[in-house]
This record gives structure tokens, sequence and C-alpha cells, in this order.
């Protein structure tokens, strides 16, 4: 694509603009918008303000919190780019808990830079990326003066905590946000330096198993013996599961999975590097346990997974005591593939623990949420775009993968809106979403302002936007 002095212009605008860049950043990543935790929900409602703030400093109209009843959604949008597409960019301004604090290096709301990185909660997952989008378009607006396309933003406070609000919004009025394609950044790059992007997310099936014995606890050496201990019913469940083959034995669920195409497998074969190195390193582990007759990337991103996340009951505290419980429960969850979903698994799982379960004991599985996983025709002009646009800003070919994270919002923007879905991700896997020492590179940071301008430049050039006014 030609181009423009005017996109020079803007490009230049953006370089000099680098520390209001960052200072955004910073006060955006103070802010501790941590959605499950009840006690910062004033902060849900800050970080919601200062979204706000941003989309109309970017000079977007009509912007607005709107009350779904959790932490608002901000919404607003441009739309006198006449006859031309309408993107609609989503993405979260919430983020996990912190906990444990004390593997922290810096605190994890005082944004520390080390080495070109940014150190904070939310830095990468999702503040940092969607930050890049919003400032894209705020200094396209402050150079040019317009958009070269409609745009949309429907940022939401929800995503870490099953996104309930956006969902019933996406579901009950759509018709308010009417869009050619959804622009995310939520993902991942493949490694440094190359650009990525990702047309397929898992979807995910989380839930408690409860299994209870004895009428109470009792002494294990008065009733050793012969009572049922539903902590070891539930290890022989788990164990029933998964064995140590990796594979998942729940009688059903292979055979909802769709195919990984050829395409696919040909897109996975260009990644660059060894995957078991970049795995070694970043894990700190060098065997990978799972199903051997498939390679990392597939097992990683294209498989169902289940995995045990906690187990609750007994005694927890430091010491002895010799307690057979009467009651126990177990977190698991399964990642799903397309066509793969909560309501087509959890029935063989309820069937398959049901069976599991010794006697003596009885199980109950209680979904706690679940979600959608998608695959996006990447043969569309949107994810072209995307992919020359990334292509121009990091100067190397844009790589094609799945993810193997849940953006449960997404499939249901696909459906809703009848757009497809454009994951354009400036995040590395190795930078600590959900964990200790969370960061974003600031390089991928200010990557990621040029590349949402390029995006939109070149999704001027596509013909046809239904929604353009
Ligand atoms: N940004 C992530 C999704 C993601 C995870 C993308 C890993 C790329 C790599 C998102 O914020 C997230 O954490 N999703 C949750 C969803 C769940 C709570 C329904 C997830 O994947 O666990
Ligand atoms: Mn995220
Ligand atoms: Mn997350």
């Amino acid at each position: 694509m030609a181009v423009s002095s005017q996109t020079q212009a803007v490009h230049a605008y953006i370089d000099q603009h680098r520390d209001d860049y960052l200072n955004d950043l910073k006060t955006f990543l103070r802010i501790p918008s941590i959605s499950t935790l009840p006690k910062h929900k004033k902060d849900m409602q800050r970080a919601a303000e200062f979204v706000q703030q941003q989309l109309t400093a970017a000079r977007m109209e009509n912007v607005r919190l709107i009350d779904m009843g959790g932490a608002p959604l901000v919404a607003g949008e441009w739309l006198h780019a006449a006859g031309k597409p309408t993107i609609l960019i989503y993405g979260h301004y919430d983020v996990q808990p912190v906990d444990p604090e004390h593997l922290w290096e810096s605190k994890p709301f005082e944004p520390t830079i080390r080495d070109g990185k940014i150190y904070a909660r939310g830095a990468t997952d999702d503040k940092g990326q969607v930050l890049a989008m919003i400032e894209g378009v705020k200094a396209l607006m402050a150079a040019a003066g317009k958009l070269p396309v409609n745009v949309r933003f429907l940022i939401e406070g929800e995503e870490e905590y099953g996104g309930a609000g956006i969902e019933k919004y996406v579901t009950e009025r759509a018709e308010e946000i009417p869009c050619d394609a959804v622009l995310i950044a939520d993902t991942h790059m493949l490694g440094p330096g190359l650009p990525s992007i990702v047309y397929g997310t898992r979807g995910i099936l989380f839930a408690e198993i409860v299994a209870r014995g004895a009428a109470h606890d009792l002494h294990s050496g008065t009733y050793g013996g012969v009572a049922p201990n539903p902590l070891h019913a539930l290890a022989l469940i788990i164990a029933g599961l998964k064995g140590k083959d990796g594979a998942i034995k729940l009688p059903g669920l292979e055979k909802l999975a769709k195919p990984v195409t050829d395409e696919e497998r040909g897109w996975w074969a260009q990644h660059p590097g060894s995957v078991e190195e970049r795995l070694q390193r970043e894990m700190g582990v060098g065997v990978f346990p799972g199903e051997q007759e498939f390679a990392p990337t597939e097992r990683m991103a294209a498989r169902a997974t289940f995995e045990v996340h906690g187990f609750v009951g007994g005694f927890q505290d430091e010491g002895a005591k010799t307690v057979i419980p009467a009651e126990a429960k177990v977190k698991v969850s399964l990642r799903l593939v397309p066509d793969q979903t909560p309501d087509n698994v959890l029935p063989l799982l309820r069937k398959q623990v049901a069976k599991l379960t010794p006697p003596g004991v009885q199980t109950d599985v209680q979904l706690v949420h679940g979600g959608l996983g998608m695959v996006v025709d990447v043969h569309n002009p949107y994810i072209e775009a995307a992919s020359a646009a990334l292509s121009e800003e990091y100067n190397h070919p844009t790589y094609f993968l799945r993810e193997g994270g849940s953006i449960p919002i997404a499939p249901l923007f696909m459906e809703r809106l009848h757009a497809p879905i454009v994951f354009a991700g400036y995040g590395l896997a190795d930078e600590g979403l959900h964990a200790p020492n969370e960061h974003f590179n600031l390089d991928n940071f200010y990557h990621g302002i040029h590349g949402t301008v390029r995006y939109l430049e070149h999704v001027a050039t596509i013909k046809g936007g239904r929604h353009g006014k």
C-alpha cells in the first residue's frame, strides 16, 4: 500500500508522543481493577472512568458507561467515514488478583520499568494491549483530524471474572454495535519481533466435583479401614479421567472435536525455532507430559485438556491431623476445542465421574463457568488487512496460530454481529499473565499503537463494508 504523507505524519506524531503514552499506561496500571474481588468495586469504577477519559481524548462520540449490573462497559464511537467499513475494538480493563504477592519483585500496582519492560498486574493482560489500540486511534485523530474507517469501542471490566455483563449486552443489544469486523488485542505473538494473528481460541468448562462420605468427620484410627474417604475418592476420579499417558478418558469427547486442517498444520510447520526449547526456558522444566502422539503446538491449542486446579478438604494447615473428612471437593477444568462446548461436554463429565465414584461416596459435578472456543476463517479481508499491517509494522511476515487460552466473548461477537474476529495481539507468552511479575514489553506497546493505525488504514482499502454510513 502506498504510504501517504498523512500516514507518515501520524507515525511521526506517535514517535514524538511516546512519553505521553507511557504516562497514560502507568496511570491505568496504578488502578487495582481486580474484578473478582468485591473490595475493588470502586477501583472498577475508576478504571472504567479512566477508559472513558481516554476515549473522550480520542474524540470518540457518545462515550458512555453501560451498566449491566457489574463493572461497567465503556463504549464510544466515531462513524464519519462514509462508505467505509466499521471496526469494533474490544479489550478489557479488569485484571487478575495478585497473589502470591511476596513473589513480586516490585509492587503489582506500582508500575516499574526494568530492561524495557513495564511490570505491573494487567500490563500485558490486557491494559497495555487495549491502551495501545486506544492510543492509535487517539493519534490518528490528533494528527489527521479524522479516521480512515468507522470505529466503535466496547471495553469491558469483567473478562477475568466470567464476563457476564458483556455477554448479556451482546446477546440483548447487538443492534447497538453493528460492525464489519472485531479487533481484539488480548493474545500473544509467537515470540519477540514475530507478528502473529491468532485465528482460534479454546473454550473452557470449569467445574467443582464435590464428594461426600460419612455424615461427619471421623477419627482415622477409629474408623480407618471401614470409612469412605471423599478426598481419596476424588483422587481416584481425577486419575480415572486422565492417566499417566496424558490422554483424557472421557468417552465421546474426541468425536465432538472438529478436525485440524492440513492448511493449519502447514502454518504451524512454519513457526520458527524449537517449541521444546522455548517451553523448557519458559516453564523451567523440560519434560512435557500429555498426548505424545500430538506435537506440543497442537496440544497447547488444538486439543482438549483436563487440569486439576485445587483440592479442598481435610486438614490444610501446617502439621498433622488424623481426620477422615466427611466432604471434599476438587476444582477442575477442561479446555475445549470447537465443536466441543460446555453444554455437550458437561453431561459426558457427569456420567464419567459417576462411573468412577467408589462405593460409599456420593459425587456431584457443579459447573462454575463455561465459554466457547472458536476458529475463524482467515480467508477474509479483515484478517488479511491485519496480517499486512503487522508485517509492515514488524518488517517480518505474520504468523498464524491458535491460542490455548479462552476469550469467551469472541465467539458470541461472531455469532451476534456476524463479523469476523481479528485477534492481533502484542503480548508474549512469558510475560507472566495471571502470575507474579506480569509485564509488557514497551517496544510492543509502541508497535501496538503504530500497528493499530496501520490496521485501520489497510481496512480503509476494503470495499463493501456493510455498516459504513
Ligand atoms: N487474555 C486472556 C486469554 C488468553 C490467555 C490469551 C492466554 C492468550 C493466552 C484472557 O484474559 C483470559 O485470561 N481468559 C481466561 C478466560 C476464562 C476465565 C473464562 C482464560 O483463558 O483462562
Ligand atoms: Mn485478557
Ligand atoms: Mn486474563
